[in-house]
């Protein structure tokens, strides 16, 4: 039986967040100060390859390792490592912020990686560290380019999409991304992070694609654009690249969702707006069977909510800020 939920939606893709650190601090993700969980709190490379090798043989086959940032977990290589060699996994990935792949790019290629998405909101030093509160832009760059000659491919940049920013950014940062043969994506700004959000602080979708269209490229659907999965996918129609948004807030994907996702200290969370969520790190530890695992995990997507409810007053922020649930 796959993971199913209530609405009929299986779950194949687990986002594993394996720290809560970060050597960045986003205003849109993170407060400035944060209290980071202690190391004994989380879990360790044998217990999140466990938690894995009891959900491949429930239908899970896709993986994002993500953080805070990932690659300040020590030794991420071994952890790639043991998931890719689990039978039934076809896909492992990494969202990282960049400052520290430059080092890690090619060890993290031939330890199985093949997919890699890197966050870059802008090009602009000064609006980096406004974004940031930190340092980095060059190291970032630096690294996007290093995975691209470790063979990574696709290399995704991710931004995301705010009003007072974004408009600036959308054009250098699509050519950046046309110049180096890496895959723009945008996401929609949404209510995640530590600061305060409004819907007006959103610069959407559309805004985005009627920015590039008129001062980049027309573009087109790709050939097998799915209107309901969450990138809307389009390729520039000089043939020179293509580009994803991710329309959070302004065309919500909840009924196409595929995703759960596992917290560095071993909660499992059917939604990144989840209110409540499923803790399998006394199991890992107590020496439970794997189908009383299953269990947890089964149970815990079979209480899946239809969706976020962003657009509506009824909208409850989860405690957690995104660095503590993984992107
Ligand atoms: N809205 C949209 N995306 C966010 N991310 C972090 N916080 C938010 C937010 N409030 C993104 C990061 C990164 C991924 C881990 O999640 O930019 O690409
Ligand atoms: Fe760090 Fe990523 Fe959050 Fe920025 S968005 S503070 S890089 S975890």
């Amino acid at each position: 039986m796959p993971l199913l939920d209530t609405y009929n939606r299986v779950h194949n893709n687990l986002r594993i967040s394996v720290t809560d650190r970060c050597n960045l601090r986003c205003t849109y993700c993170m407060p400035e100060e944060v209290v980071f969980m202690e190391r004994a709190e989380l879990l360790t490379f044998e217990e999140i390859a466990r938690f894995v090798e009891i959900v491949a043989p429930l239908g899970i086959d896709k993986i994002r390792l993500t953080g805070g940032e990932p690659l300040l977990r020590r030794h991420l290589p071994r952890l790639v490592e043991l998931i890719v060699a689990i039978p039934g996994i076809r896909d492992v990935g990494l969202t990282t912020n960049g400052i520290l792949l430059a080092e890690q790019a090619q060890a993290l290629f031939d330890a199985g990686l093949r997919r890699i998405n890197v966050s870059l909101d802008t090009l602009n030093h000064e609006r980096f560290r406004e974004i940031t509160r930190r340092e980095g832009l060059d190291r970032v760059i630096v690294g996007i380019l290093a995975a691209k000659k470790a063979g990574f491919a696709p290399v995704k940049i991710n931004a995301v999409s705010i009003r007072g920013v974004t408009e600036h950014e959308v054009v250098p940062l699509a050519n950046f991304a046309r110049e180096h043969g890496l895959e723009m994506r945008f996401i929609e700004y949404m209510p995640i992070g530590a600061d305060h959000w409004e819907r007006g602080k959103v610069y959407f979708a559309h805004e985005i694609l009627e920015k590039i269209e008129s001062e980049v490229c027309p573009l087109v659907p790709v050939d097998d654009y799915d209107p309901r999965a969450p990138a809307m996918e389009f390729r520039y129609t000089d043939g020179q690249g293509r580009i994803g948004i991710i329309a959070s807030v302004s065309r919500p994907f909840c009924l196409k969702c595929n995703r759960v996702r596992l917290t560095a200290d071993g909660k499992v969370r059917n939604c990144l707006f989840a209110l409540d969520e499923a803790d399998v790190k006394p199991l890992l530890r107590g020496g439970a069977s794997a189908e009383k695992i299953a269990e947890v995990v089964r149970a815990n997507i079979h209480e899946k909510w239809e969706g976020h409810e962003i657009n509506t007053a009824r909208f409850i922020k989860p405690l957690r800020t995104m660095h503590a649930i993984g992107g």
